[in-house]
Formats: structure tokens, sequence, C-alpha cells
């Protein structure tokens, strides 16, 4: 860990101010290196109030997204997280992730954007990042799963941001099959997952998330004002991007040890208990096939089990889905 994610982490540790001996202890470096950090960090936007007598204490950060920040707020044995990039602006930060995972970097790197060139939604869909207005980022796994399975990723993401989103908020948003994130039925959220993957493994896997999370309604398209809404449209505040990246890679960090685990299971349950594709009628177009039907329930893979019309259950994975009128 940096020694900027040290200082932070010891700062925040305490409602007390830390002095500049006990830093200069922990971290093994000499009290003027400490202050040289502290005045790069003030350079930065964080308010660090600093007394001869009691020491330093941090009063406020910016709302910046920051590695050393974010990896501060984090436990120090995650996994995902465990190494964080920030990029001022990039194509997509998938294509980031995607060249750090053919350079062999170990899982759990997770490269956030302040803006996007050429973010990309699924089915060849365009996703606007505009700076500073939300949270885009990508990570790296290399799970031990059968391809089949890397659904489950994305129904480990989809309840991970969730629950995140409602602790953060207190809003309790709803899960669309098979990766929006709704509020009062308008997007939020969305995961992209690309895989690279063997007949018998995965060789890895790139969760591409993006979360709307600033933005006034005017800040949207017009053509997409109607379908879609952001964290601080819904709670009439400014949400602090940092904390909530942070409650974001804690909550993924929990629902992939579970399968890591093997306790898919217990996953499915609380996505299905917050899925508002279930029990509905719906038709789910995949390319030029379109299947109709009633949503009942995930299978052990992760995929969407679907009633068709004709009496059939048939495993869905991917695709669009409306819920039709009755
Ligand atoms: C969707 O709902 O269609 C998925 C949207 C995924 C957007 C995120 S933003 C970060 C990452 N980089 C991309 O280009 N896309 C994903």
């Amino acid at each position: 860990m940096s020694l900027d994610s040290q200082i932070l982490r010891a700062l925040r540790s305490t409602e007390a101010s830390v002095s500049g001996a006990d830093l200069s202890h922990r971290l093994g470096i000499s009290r003027a290196a400490v202050w040289a950090r502290i005045e790069e960090m003030r350079r930065l936007g964080y308010d660090i109030s600093a007394s001869p007598h009691l020491g330093y204490k941090l009063v406020s950060v910016p709302d910046v997204l920051h590695p050393d920040e974010l990896r501060s707020r984090l436990p120090e044995s995650v996994i995902i997280g465990r190494e964080i990039h920030v990029y001022q602006e990039t194509t997509s930060t998938n294509d980031v992730v995607e060249k750090f995972a053919r350079d062999g970097v170990r899982e759990g790197v997770v490269v956030f954007a302040e803006s996007q060139t050429k973010g990309r939604g699924r089915l060849g869909r365009k996703w606007l990042s505009p700076s500073g207005k939300g949270l885009w980022f990508s990570i790296l796994l290399r799970p031990q799963l059968r391809p089949q399975c890397a659904t489950q990723l994305t129904i480990a993401a989809g309840t991970a941001i969730r629950r995140a989103i409602s602790i953060h908020t207190g809003i309790e948003p709803e899960i669309k099959w098979p990766n929006d994130i709704l509020i009062k039925k308008k997007k939020v959220a969305g995961i992209l997952t690309e895989l690279n993957a063997e007949l018998d493994g995965i060789r890895y896997l790139i969760l591409g998330i993006g979360v709307d999370v600033n933005q006034s309604h005017e800040d949207f398209p017009p053509d997409i004002r109607p379908i879609a809404t952001s964290l601080s449209v819904e709670t009439k505040r400014p949400i602090l991007r940092a904390e909530l990246a942070c409650q974001l890679l804690t909550e993924l960090n929990v629902e992939y040890q579970k399968i890591a685990s093997k306790q898919f299971h217990t996953v499915a349950q609380e996505w299905q208990e917050n899925c508002s594709t279930l029990s509905q009628q719906v038709s789910i177009r995949m390319g030029e096939r379109c299947v109709k039907g009633v949503a009942e329930a995930l299978d052990e893979d992760g995929a969407l089990l679907l009633r068709t019309e004709h009496g059939h259950l048939e495993r869905i994975i991917g695709g669009d889905v409306t819920m039709e009128k009755r």
C-alpha cells in the first residue's frame, strides 16, 4: 500500500489528531517526508489541519477519485480493489483492464476513469460517461468456473451494486434481468461482463460497471431522459463518489467471496428477492429471436428460467427484456 494510503488510513482511524512522530514511526519515514506527503495531498484538495502540539487531522476530502484515497478506505485483505488505478480519461475502462489481463496481471485490479470517450454498454450500445458525474470502472477477475457459469458473476455484481446503493442512499433499487439496476423503473446502473474462456474454464472475466451518480435530469440527452436517472436526482442531494465507490467495492468483495466458495445459491436468493423481472410476463429478445413467457427463477449456473408460452422451461443467458402488458 502506498505511503499516502497509509497516511490516510491512519488519519481516518481516529477522531483525534495523529502526531508527525507517530506517522513517521508507523511508516518508517522521516517527519519531513511525512510533511511533504501531507503537502502533496493538500494540493490534491485534502483539507488536513496541522497543529504543532497535536499533529495532523483529516478535516475533509475532495470528491475526486484517487487510488490512495480509495485503497485507504478498504480493508487490506480485499481481492477486488487490492490494486486501483484512476484515469482522467480513457476509451473504455474495459479496454484498459483487458490489456492488464493479457499482460498477466493478477485478479482484483480495478480501473476507474473520470470519463470515457468510447464507453460501451451491452448489445453494442453506447454508454455515456461524462467527466466527474458517475462511477465508470472495470474489475479483472480470474474465477475458477466453467464458462457456462459466467453469468453468476453478473448476478453477483448486480446484487452487490443494488445493496451498495441501498446502504449508501437508503433507496431500494430493483434489478432487471440480466444486469440493469433500476430506481422507479429508470436505469441508474448497468454491468457489462466480458469473457475470455476456453471450453473447460474461464481465463479471465471483466466486470464493467457504470453508475449514474451526480447527473442532473438535464445532463441526460433528451432521448434517454424518460428511461435514465441518477442517484442525486433520486436522493435530491450530491453523492460523494469516493464513498460510494468504496461501498461498491466492499459489497462486490462480499459477493465474489460467495461465488469463490461455491455459495452461488445465497447470491441468487438475494438477487431473486430484488428482481423486478421474476413472476412477470416478459418477452426476451436475443438477436433475431424473441421468446415470451414468465420468468420463474435462476438456475444453479445463473441462467434465467423462463416458462414459455408453450409451457416449456427455457434457460436464458443475456437478452433484452421487455415487460409485457397484461
Ligand atoms: C449496460 O447496461 O449496457 C452496461 C453498461 C456498462 C458501462 C460500464 S462503464 C465502465 C465500463 N466501461 C465500459 O465501456 N462499459 C462499462
